[in-house]
């Protein structure tokens, strides 16, 4: 990374250039697959020409008009968004971050008088001090504990046990990404569901990684039995542009007037590029796709038979395997041979592969892997370097 920026993210050694569909070239015109991403939100692929061909019409149109006026591109996106909790409102701003933010504030505006805010062990919500307090990495927190909320973390299966009348909701990520990449059961799911419900706690399901049809469904609270009252998304919302958005059940009310705001959020540009992204994904059915190529992937890296893997699990295009070396050594190594990947915590790789990826890219990602591990098995593990 440049040393005009700061070192928070540990430099991969490589520049990106270019990318098209699954693939990405550096400076040397090398070619990896991309089953990274950009952090997964570029779930549709990079350079998909109808995504171009709709930022290209909306640079010519208004950038930004101001959310006190009304802008079609933004009220189209709302009624989408909106569709997907029934008759759902919606806040849009930049990231998940912020979506995290919003969810958390607007929580707090419905429930008054209520203190307890649950979430769980491993999960991740984002790096701003409200998403900070919800997100579990002790390491992460530390620092910055002093102006952080006060947050109760449990296992997931724990939680139904831990609601009660004095809760004002339950943060939950349907699939957790940086934490391991690990599913709620449906059991699991449904429980928390079924006490929130009894209670009048809210749930708030982050579905910033999962969501946009990644794990097979829009939603993957579909998948794990969960019935959220509001939800969390961002990556791949806008195809890889900067957007957030929290959608939440009608009937439950709405901010206090002038609670929230955003100056960028729900911008014309990036709306009409999600817009022309949900109508990609509903014309083309990529969660569909997107469920039997997980499949694909988590039997081809299962066949594999390493020694050094120890599970291989995941939804739809968010997958890790879980292995008895360090993360970060692997994921080096896969760069190397030209397989883009990223860790979930020291013992994870994550795979993301966007929608553009197919079963070509499938298999050339499995057969690098392998070769991968052979390497690292026969040298005797990796180094636990950042990547
Ligand atoms: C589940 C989840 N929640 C929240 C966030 C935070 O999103 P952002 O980095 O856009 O603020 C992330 C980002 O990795 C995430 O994966």
């Amino acid at each position: 990374m440049s040393g005009a920026l700061s070192g928070l993210y540990g430099g991969r050694g490589v520049t990106l250039v270019s990318g098209r569909g699954s693939r990405v070239l550096d400076d040397q015109s090398r070619e990896y697959v991309d089953f990274f991403n950009g952090h997964g939100a570029v779930l549709f692929g990079h350079a998909v020409p109808e995504l171009v061909s709709e930022l290209a019409a909306a640079s010519e149109g208004l950038w930004s008009c101001g959310a006190g006026f009304e802008s079609p591109a933004r009220a189209e996106l709302a009624r989408a968004l909106g569709d997907v909790l029934g008759d759902g409102r919606v806040f849009i701003c930049n990231s998940g971050a912020e979506a995290i933010e919003a969810a958390l504030k607007l929580a707090v505006a419905l429930r008054p008088g209520r203190s307890r805010i649950l979430a769980c062990r491993r999960g991740f919500h984002g790096r701003t001090c409200g998403a900070l307090s919800l997100s579990f990495n002790p390491k992460y927190r530390a620092p910055f504990k002093s102006i952080l909320t006060a947050v109760e973390h449990f296992n997931p299966d724990e939680i139904p046990g831990r609601i009660d009348e004095d809760t004002v909701a339950v943060f939950i990520e349907p699939v957790q990404g940086e934490g391991g990449v690990h599913p709620v059961s449906e059991a699991t799911g449904r429980a928390v569901s079924d006490a929130c419900a009894a209670s009048g706690a809210l749930l708030v399901a982050d579905e910033i990684q999962s969501g946009m049809g990644r794990c097979g469904a829009m939603l993957a609270s579909e998948l794990t039995g969960l019935r959220p009252d509001v939800v969390c998304l961002a990556k791949g919302l806008a195809g890889g542009l900067p957007i957030g958005a929290a959608v939440w059940r009608g009937e439950l009310g709405d901010f206090p007037s002038h609670g929230h705001g955003s100056t960028y959020g729900g911008n014309d540009l990036v709306c009409r590029v999600a817009v022309a992204a949900l109508k990609l994904l509903r014309e083309r059915n990529y969660a569909a796709r997107a469920a039997e190529l997980g499949h694909e992937l988590r039997a081809g890296l299962r066949a594999l038979g390493r020694a050094s893997v120890k599970d291989v699990r995941g939804m739809g295009l968010l997958n890790g395997v879980e292995l008895d070396i360090p993360s970060l050594g692997v994921v080096k190594a896969l760069q190397r041979r030209g397989l883009l990947s990223l860790a979930a915590g020291p013992r994870v790789v994550r795979f993301l592969p966007s929608f553009a990826a197919n079963s070509n890219d499938v298999s050339d990602a499995i057969r690098i892997f392998g070769e991968t591990l052979d390497e690292l098995e026969h040298d005797g593990g990796a180094s636990d370097e950042p990547a």
